[in-house]
């Protein structure tokens, strides 16, 4: 790692920035990033990656005051790290700021509140509960495929109201999403025609009369009809409910599970108290978290400690490196159930932005490991492999056998 003192490539460079040389989207750091992560974060509070031409703030502290401080750190001029998508995904929720992107959030979290998602949650218990006893019964299962994906794909299409065709396709397109935020590497330009897909699906299909009467999606043409939003709108955020609920929640349930098979005494903890099971998910969020990180646009310059960033700069907010930030957490790697701060990671983000789904990812989640607790007191691993994608960490398959 070296150190700039004078300007280079198109951003004009402040003094005593450490420059890296590292890909953060390379095949074998997407697949191992921490030993990056730690080199970065060591480097300082801010590094400038010299491949993508942007700034990267990958400590604790540091992330969480650059996603707490959206007046400087835009989302209105794009999170993704090419250019085509943060044109192409403007005015989405995930990607505005201020005044309009209070009023669109307002309108989405609507059915995603505590006490909204109340009658929800004991169909998704139930549902869990069945689907378990089905997997257990059988003896071994992907966690990764017959467990976590059943829940986000039957429950949460549902609650949208999404029409029956194309629905099988939203794993697929919400993988390619993810892909797209990345830069412009050969993974984000094969997932381009993927996402069209899906574009065109909420566009084309989701309007009234096909879509499920009462349901999430009817709940945002209703608010247009009020005037709360711009139907244009209204249909785009049919994306928000589609492309961040499934993926995420599946990935962080599969990373759970073979966190619980490396570690069976932390299993053998949650069975003794299942109310460790809120904590247990923050740390397997945490230590894995699903979503790696997305960028910020700097409207202004911007001191983090000492170092400076420079206004009309980007710069990439390391969720996953910030919860894995040996400043913050005593023995980051380990996977530790009762550990009293878990729940300060930043996995669902922080500030305007966090996730608006988080409560539902925990009720499908914690329903799920509930239901795991009364019948398995041990996960064998078997063969797993990994996801590779520019935004998500977790498994592809995490195959196991229960005892
Ligand atoms: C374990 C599961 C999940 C994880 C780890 C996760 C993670 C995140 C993160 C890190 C962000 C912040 C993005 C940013 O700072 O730019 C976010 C935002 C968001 N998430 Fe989630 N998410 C999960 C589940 C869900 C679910 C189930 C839904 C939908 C029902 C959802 C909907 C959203 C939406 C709409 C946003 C944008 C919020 C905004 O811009 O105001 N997420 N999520």
């Amino acid at each position: 790692m070296q150190t700039v003192t004078e300007g280079k490539g198109t951003t004009k460079m402040p003094k005593s920035i450490p420059v890296s040389e590292a890909d953060i989207y390379s095949d074998e750091t997407l697949l191992n990033p921490w030993p990056i992560y730690r080199a970065i974060r060591d480097a300082g509070p801010i590094v400038y990656l010299d491949k993508l031409q942007m700034f990267v703030v990958a400590r604790f502290n540091e992330a969480r005051e650059a996603l707490g401080t959206a007046s400087v750190f835009s989302s209105a001029h794009g999170v993704m790290m090419n250019q085509p998508m943060n044109e192409s995904t403007k005015g989405m929720l995930l990607c505005s700021d201020g005044a309009e992107h209070q009023q669109m959030r307002r309108v989405l979290m609507k059915p995603l509140v505590p006490s909204a998602l109340r009658d929800l949650k004991d169909t998704i218990s139930i549902e869990a509960e069945a689907l378990v006893d089905r997997l257990v019964t059988r003896g071994n299962f992907d966690a990764a495929t017959d467990l976590a994906q059943y829940l986000p794909v039957a429950i949460v299409s549902h609650a949208v109201g999404l029409p029956e065709e194309g629905r099988e396709k939203m794993l697929e397109w919400a993988i390619a999403g993810f892909n797209c935020a990345g830069p412009m590497n050969q993974r984000t330009i094969n997932s381009f025609g993927t996402l069209k897909g899906s574009i065109d699906y909420a566009l084309g299909e989701c309007v009234r009369g096909k879509l499920k009467p009462g349901s999430w999606g009817e709940m945002l043409l209703d608010a247009a009809d009020r005037g709360e939003l711009p139907i244009e709108k209204a249909k785009t955020m049919m994306l928000d409910y589609m492309g961040p609920s499934l993926d995420t929640t599946i990935l962080a349930t599969s990373s759970a599970i073979w966190l619980f098979a490396q570690n069976p005494d932390q299993w053998d903890l949650v069975c003794q108290d299942p109310s460790l099971i809120p904590n247990a998910i923050n740390e397997a969020i945490r230590i894995e978290s699903p979503i790696q990180g997305f960028s910020r646009y700097a409207l202004a310059e911007h001191t983090f400690n000492d170092a400076v960033v420079p206004a009309s700069s980007r710069v990439i907010v390391l969720n996953g490196s910030a919860n894995r930030d040996e400043r913050k957490w005593d023995s980051p790697e380990t996977f530790h159930v009762r550990r009293k701060n878990a729940s300060e990671h930043v996995g669902f983000g922080y500030g305007e932005h966090v996730c608006a789904g988080m409560n539902l990812a925990r009720l499908e989640i914690t329903a799920l490991l509930t239901s795991l607790a009364k019948r398995v007191r041990r996960f064998e691993l078997g063969k797993t492999e990994r996801l590779l994608n520019n935004t998500l960490r977790g498994f592809k398959n995490v195959e196991v056998t229960v005892h």
